[in-house]
């Protein structure tokens, strides 16, 4: 699919300062996007920068986008990444405690495909919650970039600033555009 338009919702991991990759990624293929950031996120990226390439404010709530439109525009796909820990705990339990994660709610109960990248450390992936997250996001058929099929795996604890540089910014993108065309977006 050329030309679609990009939901990124970015939580707060070390990744989040290089979502500018994913952004170059989507306008290279005729795609648009736009962000939005977790409030946690928000110190982790280059505002200005974000902004400048999409065009668009970065969203993190409702009161700091005056002037912005409070509802979602129509998306073509969402890539949640780097998804954390809590926020793929959350959004398996369906919690909607901030607009990033109420955004999230809307946009996979209204069956934009979505392609979640999670950055987490092999101790946070091995909890029950966290495993069982992924299992009901899944079910409920989300992509989670997560696992040696996927290609991707957590980290040692300790190892996050390594990896970072390995993040798939790349293959999240080519995954969202896959879904997209299959489910007719
Ligand atoms: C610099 C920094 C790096 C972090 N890296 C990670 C990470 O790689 N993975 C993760 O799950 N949490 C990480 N955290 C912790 C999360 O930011 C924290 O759990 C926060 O509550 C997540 O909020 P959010 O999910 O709403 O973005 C990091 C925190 C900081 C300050």
């Amino acid at each position: 699919m050329t030309g679609g338009h990009l939901q990124i919702i970015v939580c707060g991991a070390g990744p989040a300062a290089d979502v500018t990759t994913l952004i170059n990624t989507a306008h290279e293929q005729s795609w648009t996007a736009v962000v939005t950031a977790t409030p946690h996120a928000v110190s982790l990226i280059d505002v200005a920068d974000v902004e400048r390439l999409t065009g668009a404010p970065v969203r993190t709530d409702y009161r700091k986008s005056p002037g912005v439109r409070r509802s979602l525009p129509a998306a073509d796909a969402l890539i949640i990444a780097p998804a954390t820990y809590n926020s793929i705990n959350k959004i398996a339990l369906g919690l909607a405690d901030n607009y990033a994660m109420t955004s999230i709610a809307e946009l996979i109960g209204g069956q934009v495909p979505t392609v979640i990248v999670p950055f987490v450390n092999t101790a946070l992936a091995a909890r029950l919650p966290f495993r069982r997250a992924v299992t009901s996001l899944r079910d409920e058929g989300v992509h989670i970039l997560l696992g040696s099929a996927e290609g991707w795996e957590p980290h040692p604890p300790g190892s996050g600033n390594d990896r970072q540089s390995e993040f798939p910014w790349v293959t999240a993108f080519k995954t969202a555009a896959e879904q997209a065309v299959r489910y007719g977006a």
